[in-house]
């Protein structure tokens, strides 16, 4: 643990509250907060900048093959010398493997997107996806400061291969039975991700549909059922979440959209004012890009696709063709706007801005409770 001379001199700017965390000394950083971890939309930039800046930048690794696991890791060590987290889906191998190569069992609605853009359904390759199994011997090669773990548990093996390399490990809930399992797994911290939150609902001992928690109710919940820290994630923007998220009992913040709507993020611009428009004010969960339940605006996407999906992950690889032309042309109603429930607090278009504001209104409401 460092002495209180330590903070001053290594983070003038860190507060009070970031001191009483187990989760700094644990993570080897200066505040407890982090960034979501984007699948697909993380960026080095971003993740470096809140590392930089005393926090801890996650960085989401779906899809990612080994090769690109280890170039990721490398890019994130050269522009931070700071702990960062590198974050993989928890995914059984029949399901990643997909149908195989040929052409896949498209739901009409799927087929209807493909006829509209003009575009043939494409053949599917030998693998959706790589093996859990092979990211995860990726990341023990890599030994990131910090791995991070969704969709499940990540097994005792992987947590004990990770520990030995000497990368602490978190994983996430969706309720309290979830947070338990984990920490009977190994898990270092445990992120409680409520249901407001942007993106998949992370949900693996129920269906996310019967596990649909706030935030609010559920960091409480979590820190009950484990002796590890708590990182509460969901519906946090601004300085206000985060202290009450703290006085929830949780050591940590995991801040997603907000970050999203920053200029640092992979987020191409028109998803970036969309988080930041009218619209954002209206989530809804859906299973139209990815066939797995996700939060996010609708658009012409969720509307044309509806609930007629292809299952996990065929549906996300399909709408993935369509989507990765609409971000190319710019065009917002054909990509996937995940988006959590606090959008419409978002003030802030840089990174750097918006964490020094969550940190200083949240310590400054945080003194105020004090006294
Ligand atoms: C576009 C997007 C992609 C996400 N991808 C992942 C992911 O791959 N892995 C993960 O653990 N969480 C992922 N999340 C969830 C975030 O890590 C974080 O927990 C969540 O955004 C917090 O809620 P908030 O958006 O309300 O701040 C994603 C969220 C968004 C918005």
């Amino acid at each position: 643990m460092q002495g209180y001379a330590d903070w001053l001199t290594v983070a003038p700017m860190t507060p009070g509250w970031a001191r009483r965390s187990r989760l700094t000394a644990l993570l080897g950083i200066d505040v407890p907060l982090l960034t979501g971890a984007f699948g697909g939309m993380s960026s080095v930039e971003l993740t470096a900048t809140v590392s930089d800046l005393g926090g801890l930048g996650a960085y989401g690794l779906y899809g990612y093959s080994p090769d690109r696991i280890r170039e990721t890791a490398a890019r994130l060590r050269e522009a931070t010398d700071r702990p960062f987290l590198l974050n993989v889906w928890v995914i059984d191998d029949d399901d990643a493997a997909g149908p195989g190569p040929g052409t896949a069992d498209a739901p009409a609605a799927v087929r209807r997107l493909f006829e509209e853009a003009g575009a043939p359904l494409p053949s599917t390759p030998e693998r959706l996806l790589p093996s859990f199994a092979d990211q995860v011997d990726a990341l023990v090669d890599v030994a990131p400061p910090v791995a991070g773990f969704v969709f499940g548990l990540p097994g005792e093996d992987a947590v004990r291969r990770l520990h030995e390399v000497g990368t602490a490990v978190i994983g996430t809930a969706t309720t309290g039975q979830e947070a338990a399992a984990l920490e009977a797994a190994g898990v270092d911290a445990v992120i409680a991700s409520g249901a407001e939150a942007g993106g998949h609902k992370p949900s693996f001992l129920s269906p996310p549909e019967d596990a649909l928690i706030g935030t609010m109710a559920l960091v409480p919940q979590v820190v009950d059922a484990v002796t590890v820290p708590v990182i509460a994630a969901g519906g946090i923007a601004d300085g206000r979440g985060v202290a009450a998220a703290l006085l929830l009992g949780a050591e940590g913040v995991q801040v997603g959209t907000a970050f999203l709507a920053t200029e640092q993020s992979a987020a191409p611009a028109a998803y970036r004012a969309a988080l930041r428009s009218e619209r954002a004010s209206r989530t809804v969960l859906t299973r139209a890009s990815s066939g797995r339940p996700a939060r996010g605006i609708a658009n012409r996407l969720t509307e044309l696709l509806g609930d007629d999906v292809a299952p996990f992950p065929l549906q996300n690889w399909l709408t993935g063709r369509i989507r990765a032309a609409a971000a190319e042309r710019g065009d917002a109603e054909l990509i996937a706007l995940w988006c959590g429930q606090a959008a419409p607090l978002i003030t802030e278009t840089d990174a750097t801005a918006l964490f020094t504001r969550l940190v200083e209104d949240a310590d400054r409401l945080l003194s105020q409770n004090a006294g």
